[in-house]
């Protein structure tokens, strides 16, 4: 799907995924770490495609893209929808916030950069400061009282308030069906993508100064509806119906997922892991996606307004990520899948290259030799400062059954 660009180099190891699962006889593919599915993607519709990931942000795109009913939604009818009911809450906030929302509007085009940057931490202070009061009054203002001078700008936050206030009501009233709902929240991420100031992934958002006050301000002057509008039109689930109806997403640690499927109710061809290798939680990169579907009023902490209670995985604790390894290839093993692993030389696990291999030998009859992607640029995952290094990434596989070409014919 265009709508989400893959915020690393993921997509083209996609394609050696797919080349290699033509190699396994048919069955499901089952991605533990789905993400925003490039693998998943890249092999449909030729497998079935099961997905598995912990943040609901993943689940809810992977729902929509591999388990909808319907290939698309409506786009026209559910932007005519939406807007009927937006009016209301955007009309509300907007007053509710005038002094501010014509104090940014005035700044976006003109002024000193000094009152503009004084501006944004104002926006930020005030609206937090009102919280109570605002929610109190409206519904739907959790982007304005949260994010509203930091990821965003005050009226972005309210358009985006508004876009959910009126996809939640078009919603309930029955004028939309359920699907279309969660077309439109994704489209709200992608748009919450599109004008978020921050630099590339949602770890942080630029704190405006003079070196950045430009382009903070061009951001800001983005249009949250013309990019929501733009992304409900390129919303598409896919494959067809039929086969849609067929795939399977869990929701929870892959771990656990793993070990509670019930392998007697059918079982996929190919485990494939692309779990996070280093110790930055991806909760952080996804957390405003996450807050923009749940939803929820999170108590919003720190520098990066991290929702509270976001989940921590094992495999980026230094502590735990070899036994996680360990349980994951354990219970691949059992399942008589083949278990495709992606993992950089460098990652948390230490020794991985021989590491994962010792680990597998001991749970599949066929451990083939890693397959080595020299210079992998990397852009999300890495700890602060490395984010622009050069990685090698490498694809562990192990299989119960022969496979039908070598390995190595793959490179
Ligand atoms: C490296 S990304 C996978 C990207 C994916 N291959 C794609 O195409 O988008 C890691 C993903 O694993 C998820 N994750 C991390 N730890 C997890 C765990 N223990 N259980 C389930 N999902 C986890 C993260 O939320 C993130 O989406």
């Amino acid at each position: 799907m265009a709508s989400f660009t893959y915020m690393g180099t993921k997509k083209s190891l996609a394609r050696t995924i797919s080349a290699l699962c033509e190699e396994h006889e048919p069955g499901p593919f089952l991605d533990l770490f789905s993400g925003i599915s490039a693998a998943g993607a890249s092999v449909a519709p030729s497998r079935q495609i099961w997905c598995n990931d912990a943040q609901v942000f993943s689940r809810t795109l992977t729902e929509a893209l591999f388990l909808s009913s319907d290939d698309r939604p409506r786009a026209e009818f559910v932007a005519k929808a939406v807007q009927r009911f937006s009016d209301k809450n955007q009309n509300a906030l907007m007053k509710a916030n005038k002094n501010l929302v014509d104090e940014e509007h005035r700044l976006l085009g003109e002024g000193t950069f000094e009152d503009q940057i004084l501006l944004q931490a104002r926006l930020r202070d005030e609206t937090h400061g009102r919280q109570v009061e605002l929610e109190r009054g409206h519904s739907h203002c959790l982007f304005t009282t949260r994010y509203a001078g930091s990821y965003l700008g005050l009226v972005q936050a309210i358009q985006i308030d508004s876009i959910r206030y009126g996809t939640d009501l078009a919603l309930e009233v029955g004028l939309i069906s359920s699907e279309e709902h969660r077309w439109a929240m994704l489209a709200m991420c992608r748009s919450i993508a599109r004008i978020s100031n921050s630099t590339g992934h949602f770890a942080q958002y630029l704190t405006p100064s003079r070196s950045n006050i430009d382009r903070v301000l061009a951001k800001r002057r983005h249009c949250a509806w013309a990019y929501w509008l733009e992304s409900l039109n390129e919303m598409h689930a896919i494959g067809d119906a039929k086969w849609r109806s067929a795939n399977r997403v869990f929701h929870g640690d892959a771990v656990d997922v793993l070990e509670g499927i019930n392998w007697d109710q059918g079982r996929p061809a190919i485990v494939y892991a692309d779990p996070p290798y280093t110790n930055d939680q991806y909760s952080r990169y996804y957390h405003l996606f996450e807050t923009a579907i749940l939803y929820d009023y999170p108590a919003a902490n720190g520098k990066g307004l991290y929702r509270e209670g976001r989940f921590r995985s094992s495999f980026s604790l230094s502590r735990d990520v070899e036994r996680s390894f360990e349980r994951m290839i354990s219970a691949a093993g059992r399942s008589g899948a083949s278990l495709m692993v992606s993992y950089p030389s460098n990652g948390l696990l230490p020794h991985s290259l021989q590491k994962i291999p010792e680990m597998m030998a001991e749970h599949f009859k066929i451990v083939l030799d890693p397959l080595i992607i020299p210079h992998r640029h990397s852009t999300l995952g890495g700890s602060k400062g490395r984010e622009k290094e050069d990685v090698e990434e490498c694809i562990f596989l192990a299989t119960q059954k022969p496979l039908s070409i070598p390995f190595r014919q793959l490179e």
